[in-house]
């Protein structure tokens, strides 16, 4: 029988326990979308982690879209990266890069001058987006055209070229949240008539060709898919996430992925983790408001292979151990989330 503090195989990602510190976007990267100094401290102090899935790191200009968030398709970019998996290897652990392309969830106030907002088609976002200024609605998106999409598609080969290159164990497609991924996905975003949009088979078309494109780099064995069949975040909708998801999953179950992360969602409109139990076999990592109790018992269940705890990880560094000693969490400061400097990021102390 496992237990949350046994090892896993991931694909070929060797983890020594399957507490996973989940994805945080924590707006702390400097005017060239690099990592920093404190991104070196912040994830070597986090290293205990079985596994690390870093911050979105956006594969191109355009697909950023929060402010001071790091970059992954440049080769100043790579360096900088490198710096942060090399402190966590010398810990012990590992980390995958999350790759996120944001697509219409923008607004130009946080992306370079010469970055465009684009989607699988001209339809805005009703919602607002945090920018230096305060908040400001999402604009406009100009919709790919067909060559486009090959081109984003080619983006995200490229930024796991160069998230091995900076010594990452593995690459995650962001795939919920409303951002690109999803927005192709989704029939209130995607109104395309060619072979990216349109029908159900179409619709998966652009995510199943990014995972293939990410798979060829260095094999399925390394690369994990994020997903939250029924999230509505970020003015996604789509008439049928529960026939989206179950198709999109058996599609991917051969791939032979390294895992797929999901994010229950009790109020949704699909169960997220039946919907994966049936319809995908590999390796699973669940999220969304697990303690330590509750983890255990999926693992001790064989409910999944591993847990990610994206709060908790964020005053607590060395969650593993508050964990196996039963050391209550330290609250976070939701004050400094995304603002600037160690204040907030990687100023939290270990427990004793
Ligand atoms: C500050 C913050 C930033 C986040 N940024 C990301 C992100 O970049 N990518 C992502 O997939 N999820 C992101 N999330 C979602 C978390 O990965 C996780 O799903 C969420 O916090 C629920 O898990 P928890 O209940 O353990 O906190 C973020 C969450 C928080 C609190």
């Amino acid at each position: 029988m496992s237990t949350l503090f046994d090892p896993v195989k991931l694909g070929t990602i060797e983890l020594a326990n399957r507490v996973i510190m989940a994805p945080m976007t924590r707006s702390r990267a400097d005017e060239q979308d690099l990592p920093t100094d404190l991104h070196v401290d912040y994830y070597r102090q986090r290293a205990t982690a079985g596994l690390i899935i870093s911050e979105g790191a956006h594969p191109s200009k355009d697909g950023k879209g929060y402010c001071r968030t790091p970059g992954i398709y440049s080769p100043e970019q790579v360096v900088a990266w490198k710096k942060v998996t090399d402190a966590v290897h010398a810990e012990g652990g590992k980390i995958v890069c999350q790759i996120m392309h944001v697509g219409r969830v923008a607004n130009p106030e946080n992306k370079a001058s010469d970055a465009e907002t684009v989607a699988p088609s001209a339809i805005q976002a009703r919602d607002k987006i945090f920018t230096n200024s305060g908040m400001l609605p999402m604009v406009m998106p100009r919709a790919l055209t067909t060559e486009e999409v090959g081109t984003v598609i080619e983006e995200y080969r490229q930024a796991t070229i160069n998230a091995f290159a900076a010594g990452f164990d593995g690459v995650e497609l962001h795939g919920t949240s409303g951002y690109l991924p999803a927005q192709f996905l989704s029939t209130g975003s995607n109104k395309r008539d060619d072979q990216y949009g349109g029908s159900l088979e179409n619709r998966l078309r652009f995510v199943l060709e990014v995972l293939e494109a990410m798979c060829s780099v260095d094999g399925a064995a390394k690369v994990g898919l994020r997903i939250c069949p029924g999230n509505p975040f970020n003015d996604l909708q789509d008439d049928d996430p529960q026939e989206t998801f179950a198709t999109l999953l058996d599609a991917i179950d051969p791939m032979g992925l390294a895992y797929l992360h999901i994010i229950r969602l009790p109020k949704g409109p699909v169960d997220n983790l039946a919907l994966a139990a049936e319809h995908y076999h590999g390796e699973l990592i669940v999220n969304d408001n697990y303690g330590c109790e509750e983890a255990q018992s999926v693992i001790v269940a064989q409910k999944a292979s591993a847990v990610s705890f994206g709060r908790a990880y964020i005053a607590n560094p060395n969650l593993v151990r508050r964990f196996q000693e039963n050391i209550a969490l330290a609250d976070f400061n939701p004050g400094t989330l995304y603002t600037h400097g160690a204040d907030g990021f990687s100023d939290y102390p270990n427990a004793d």
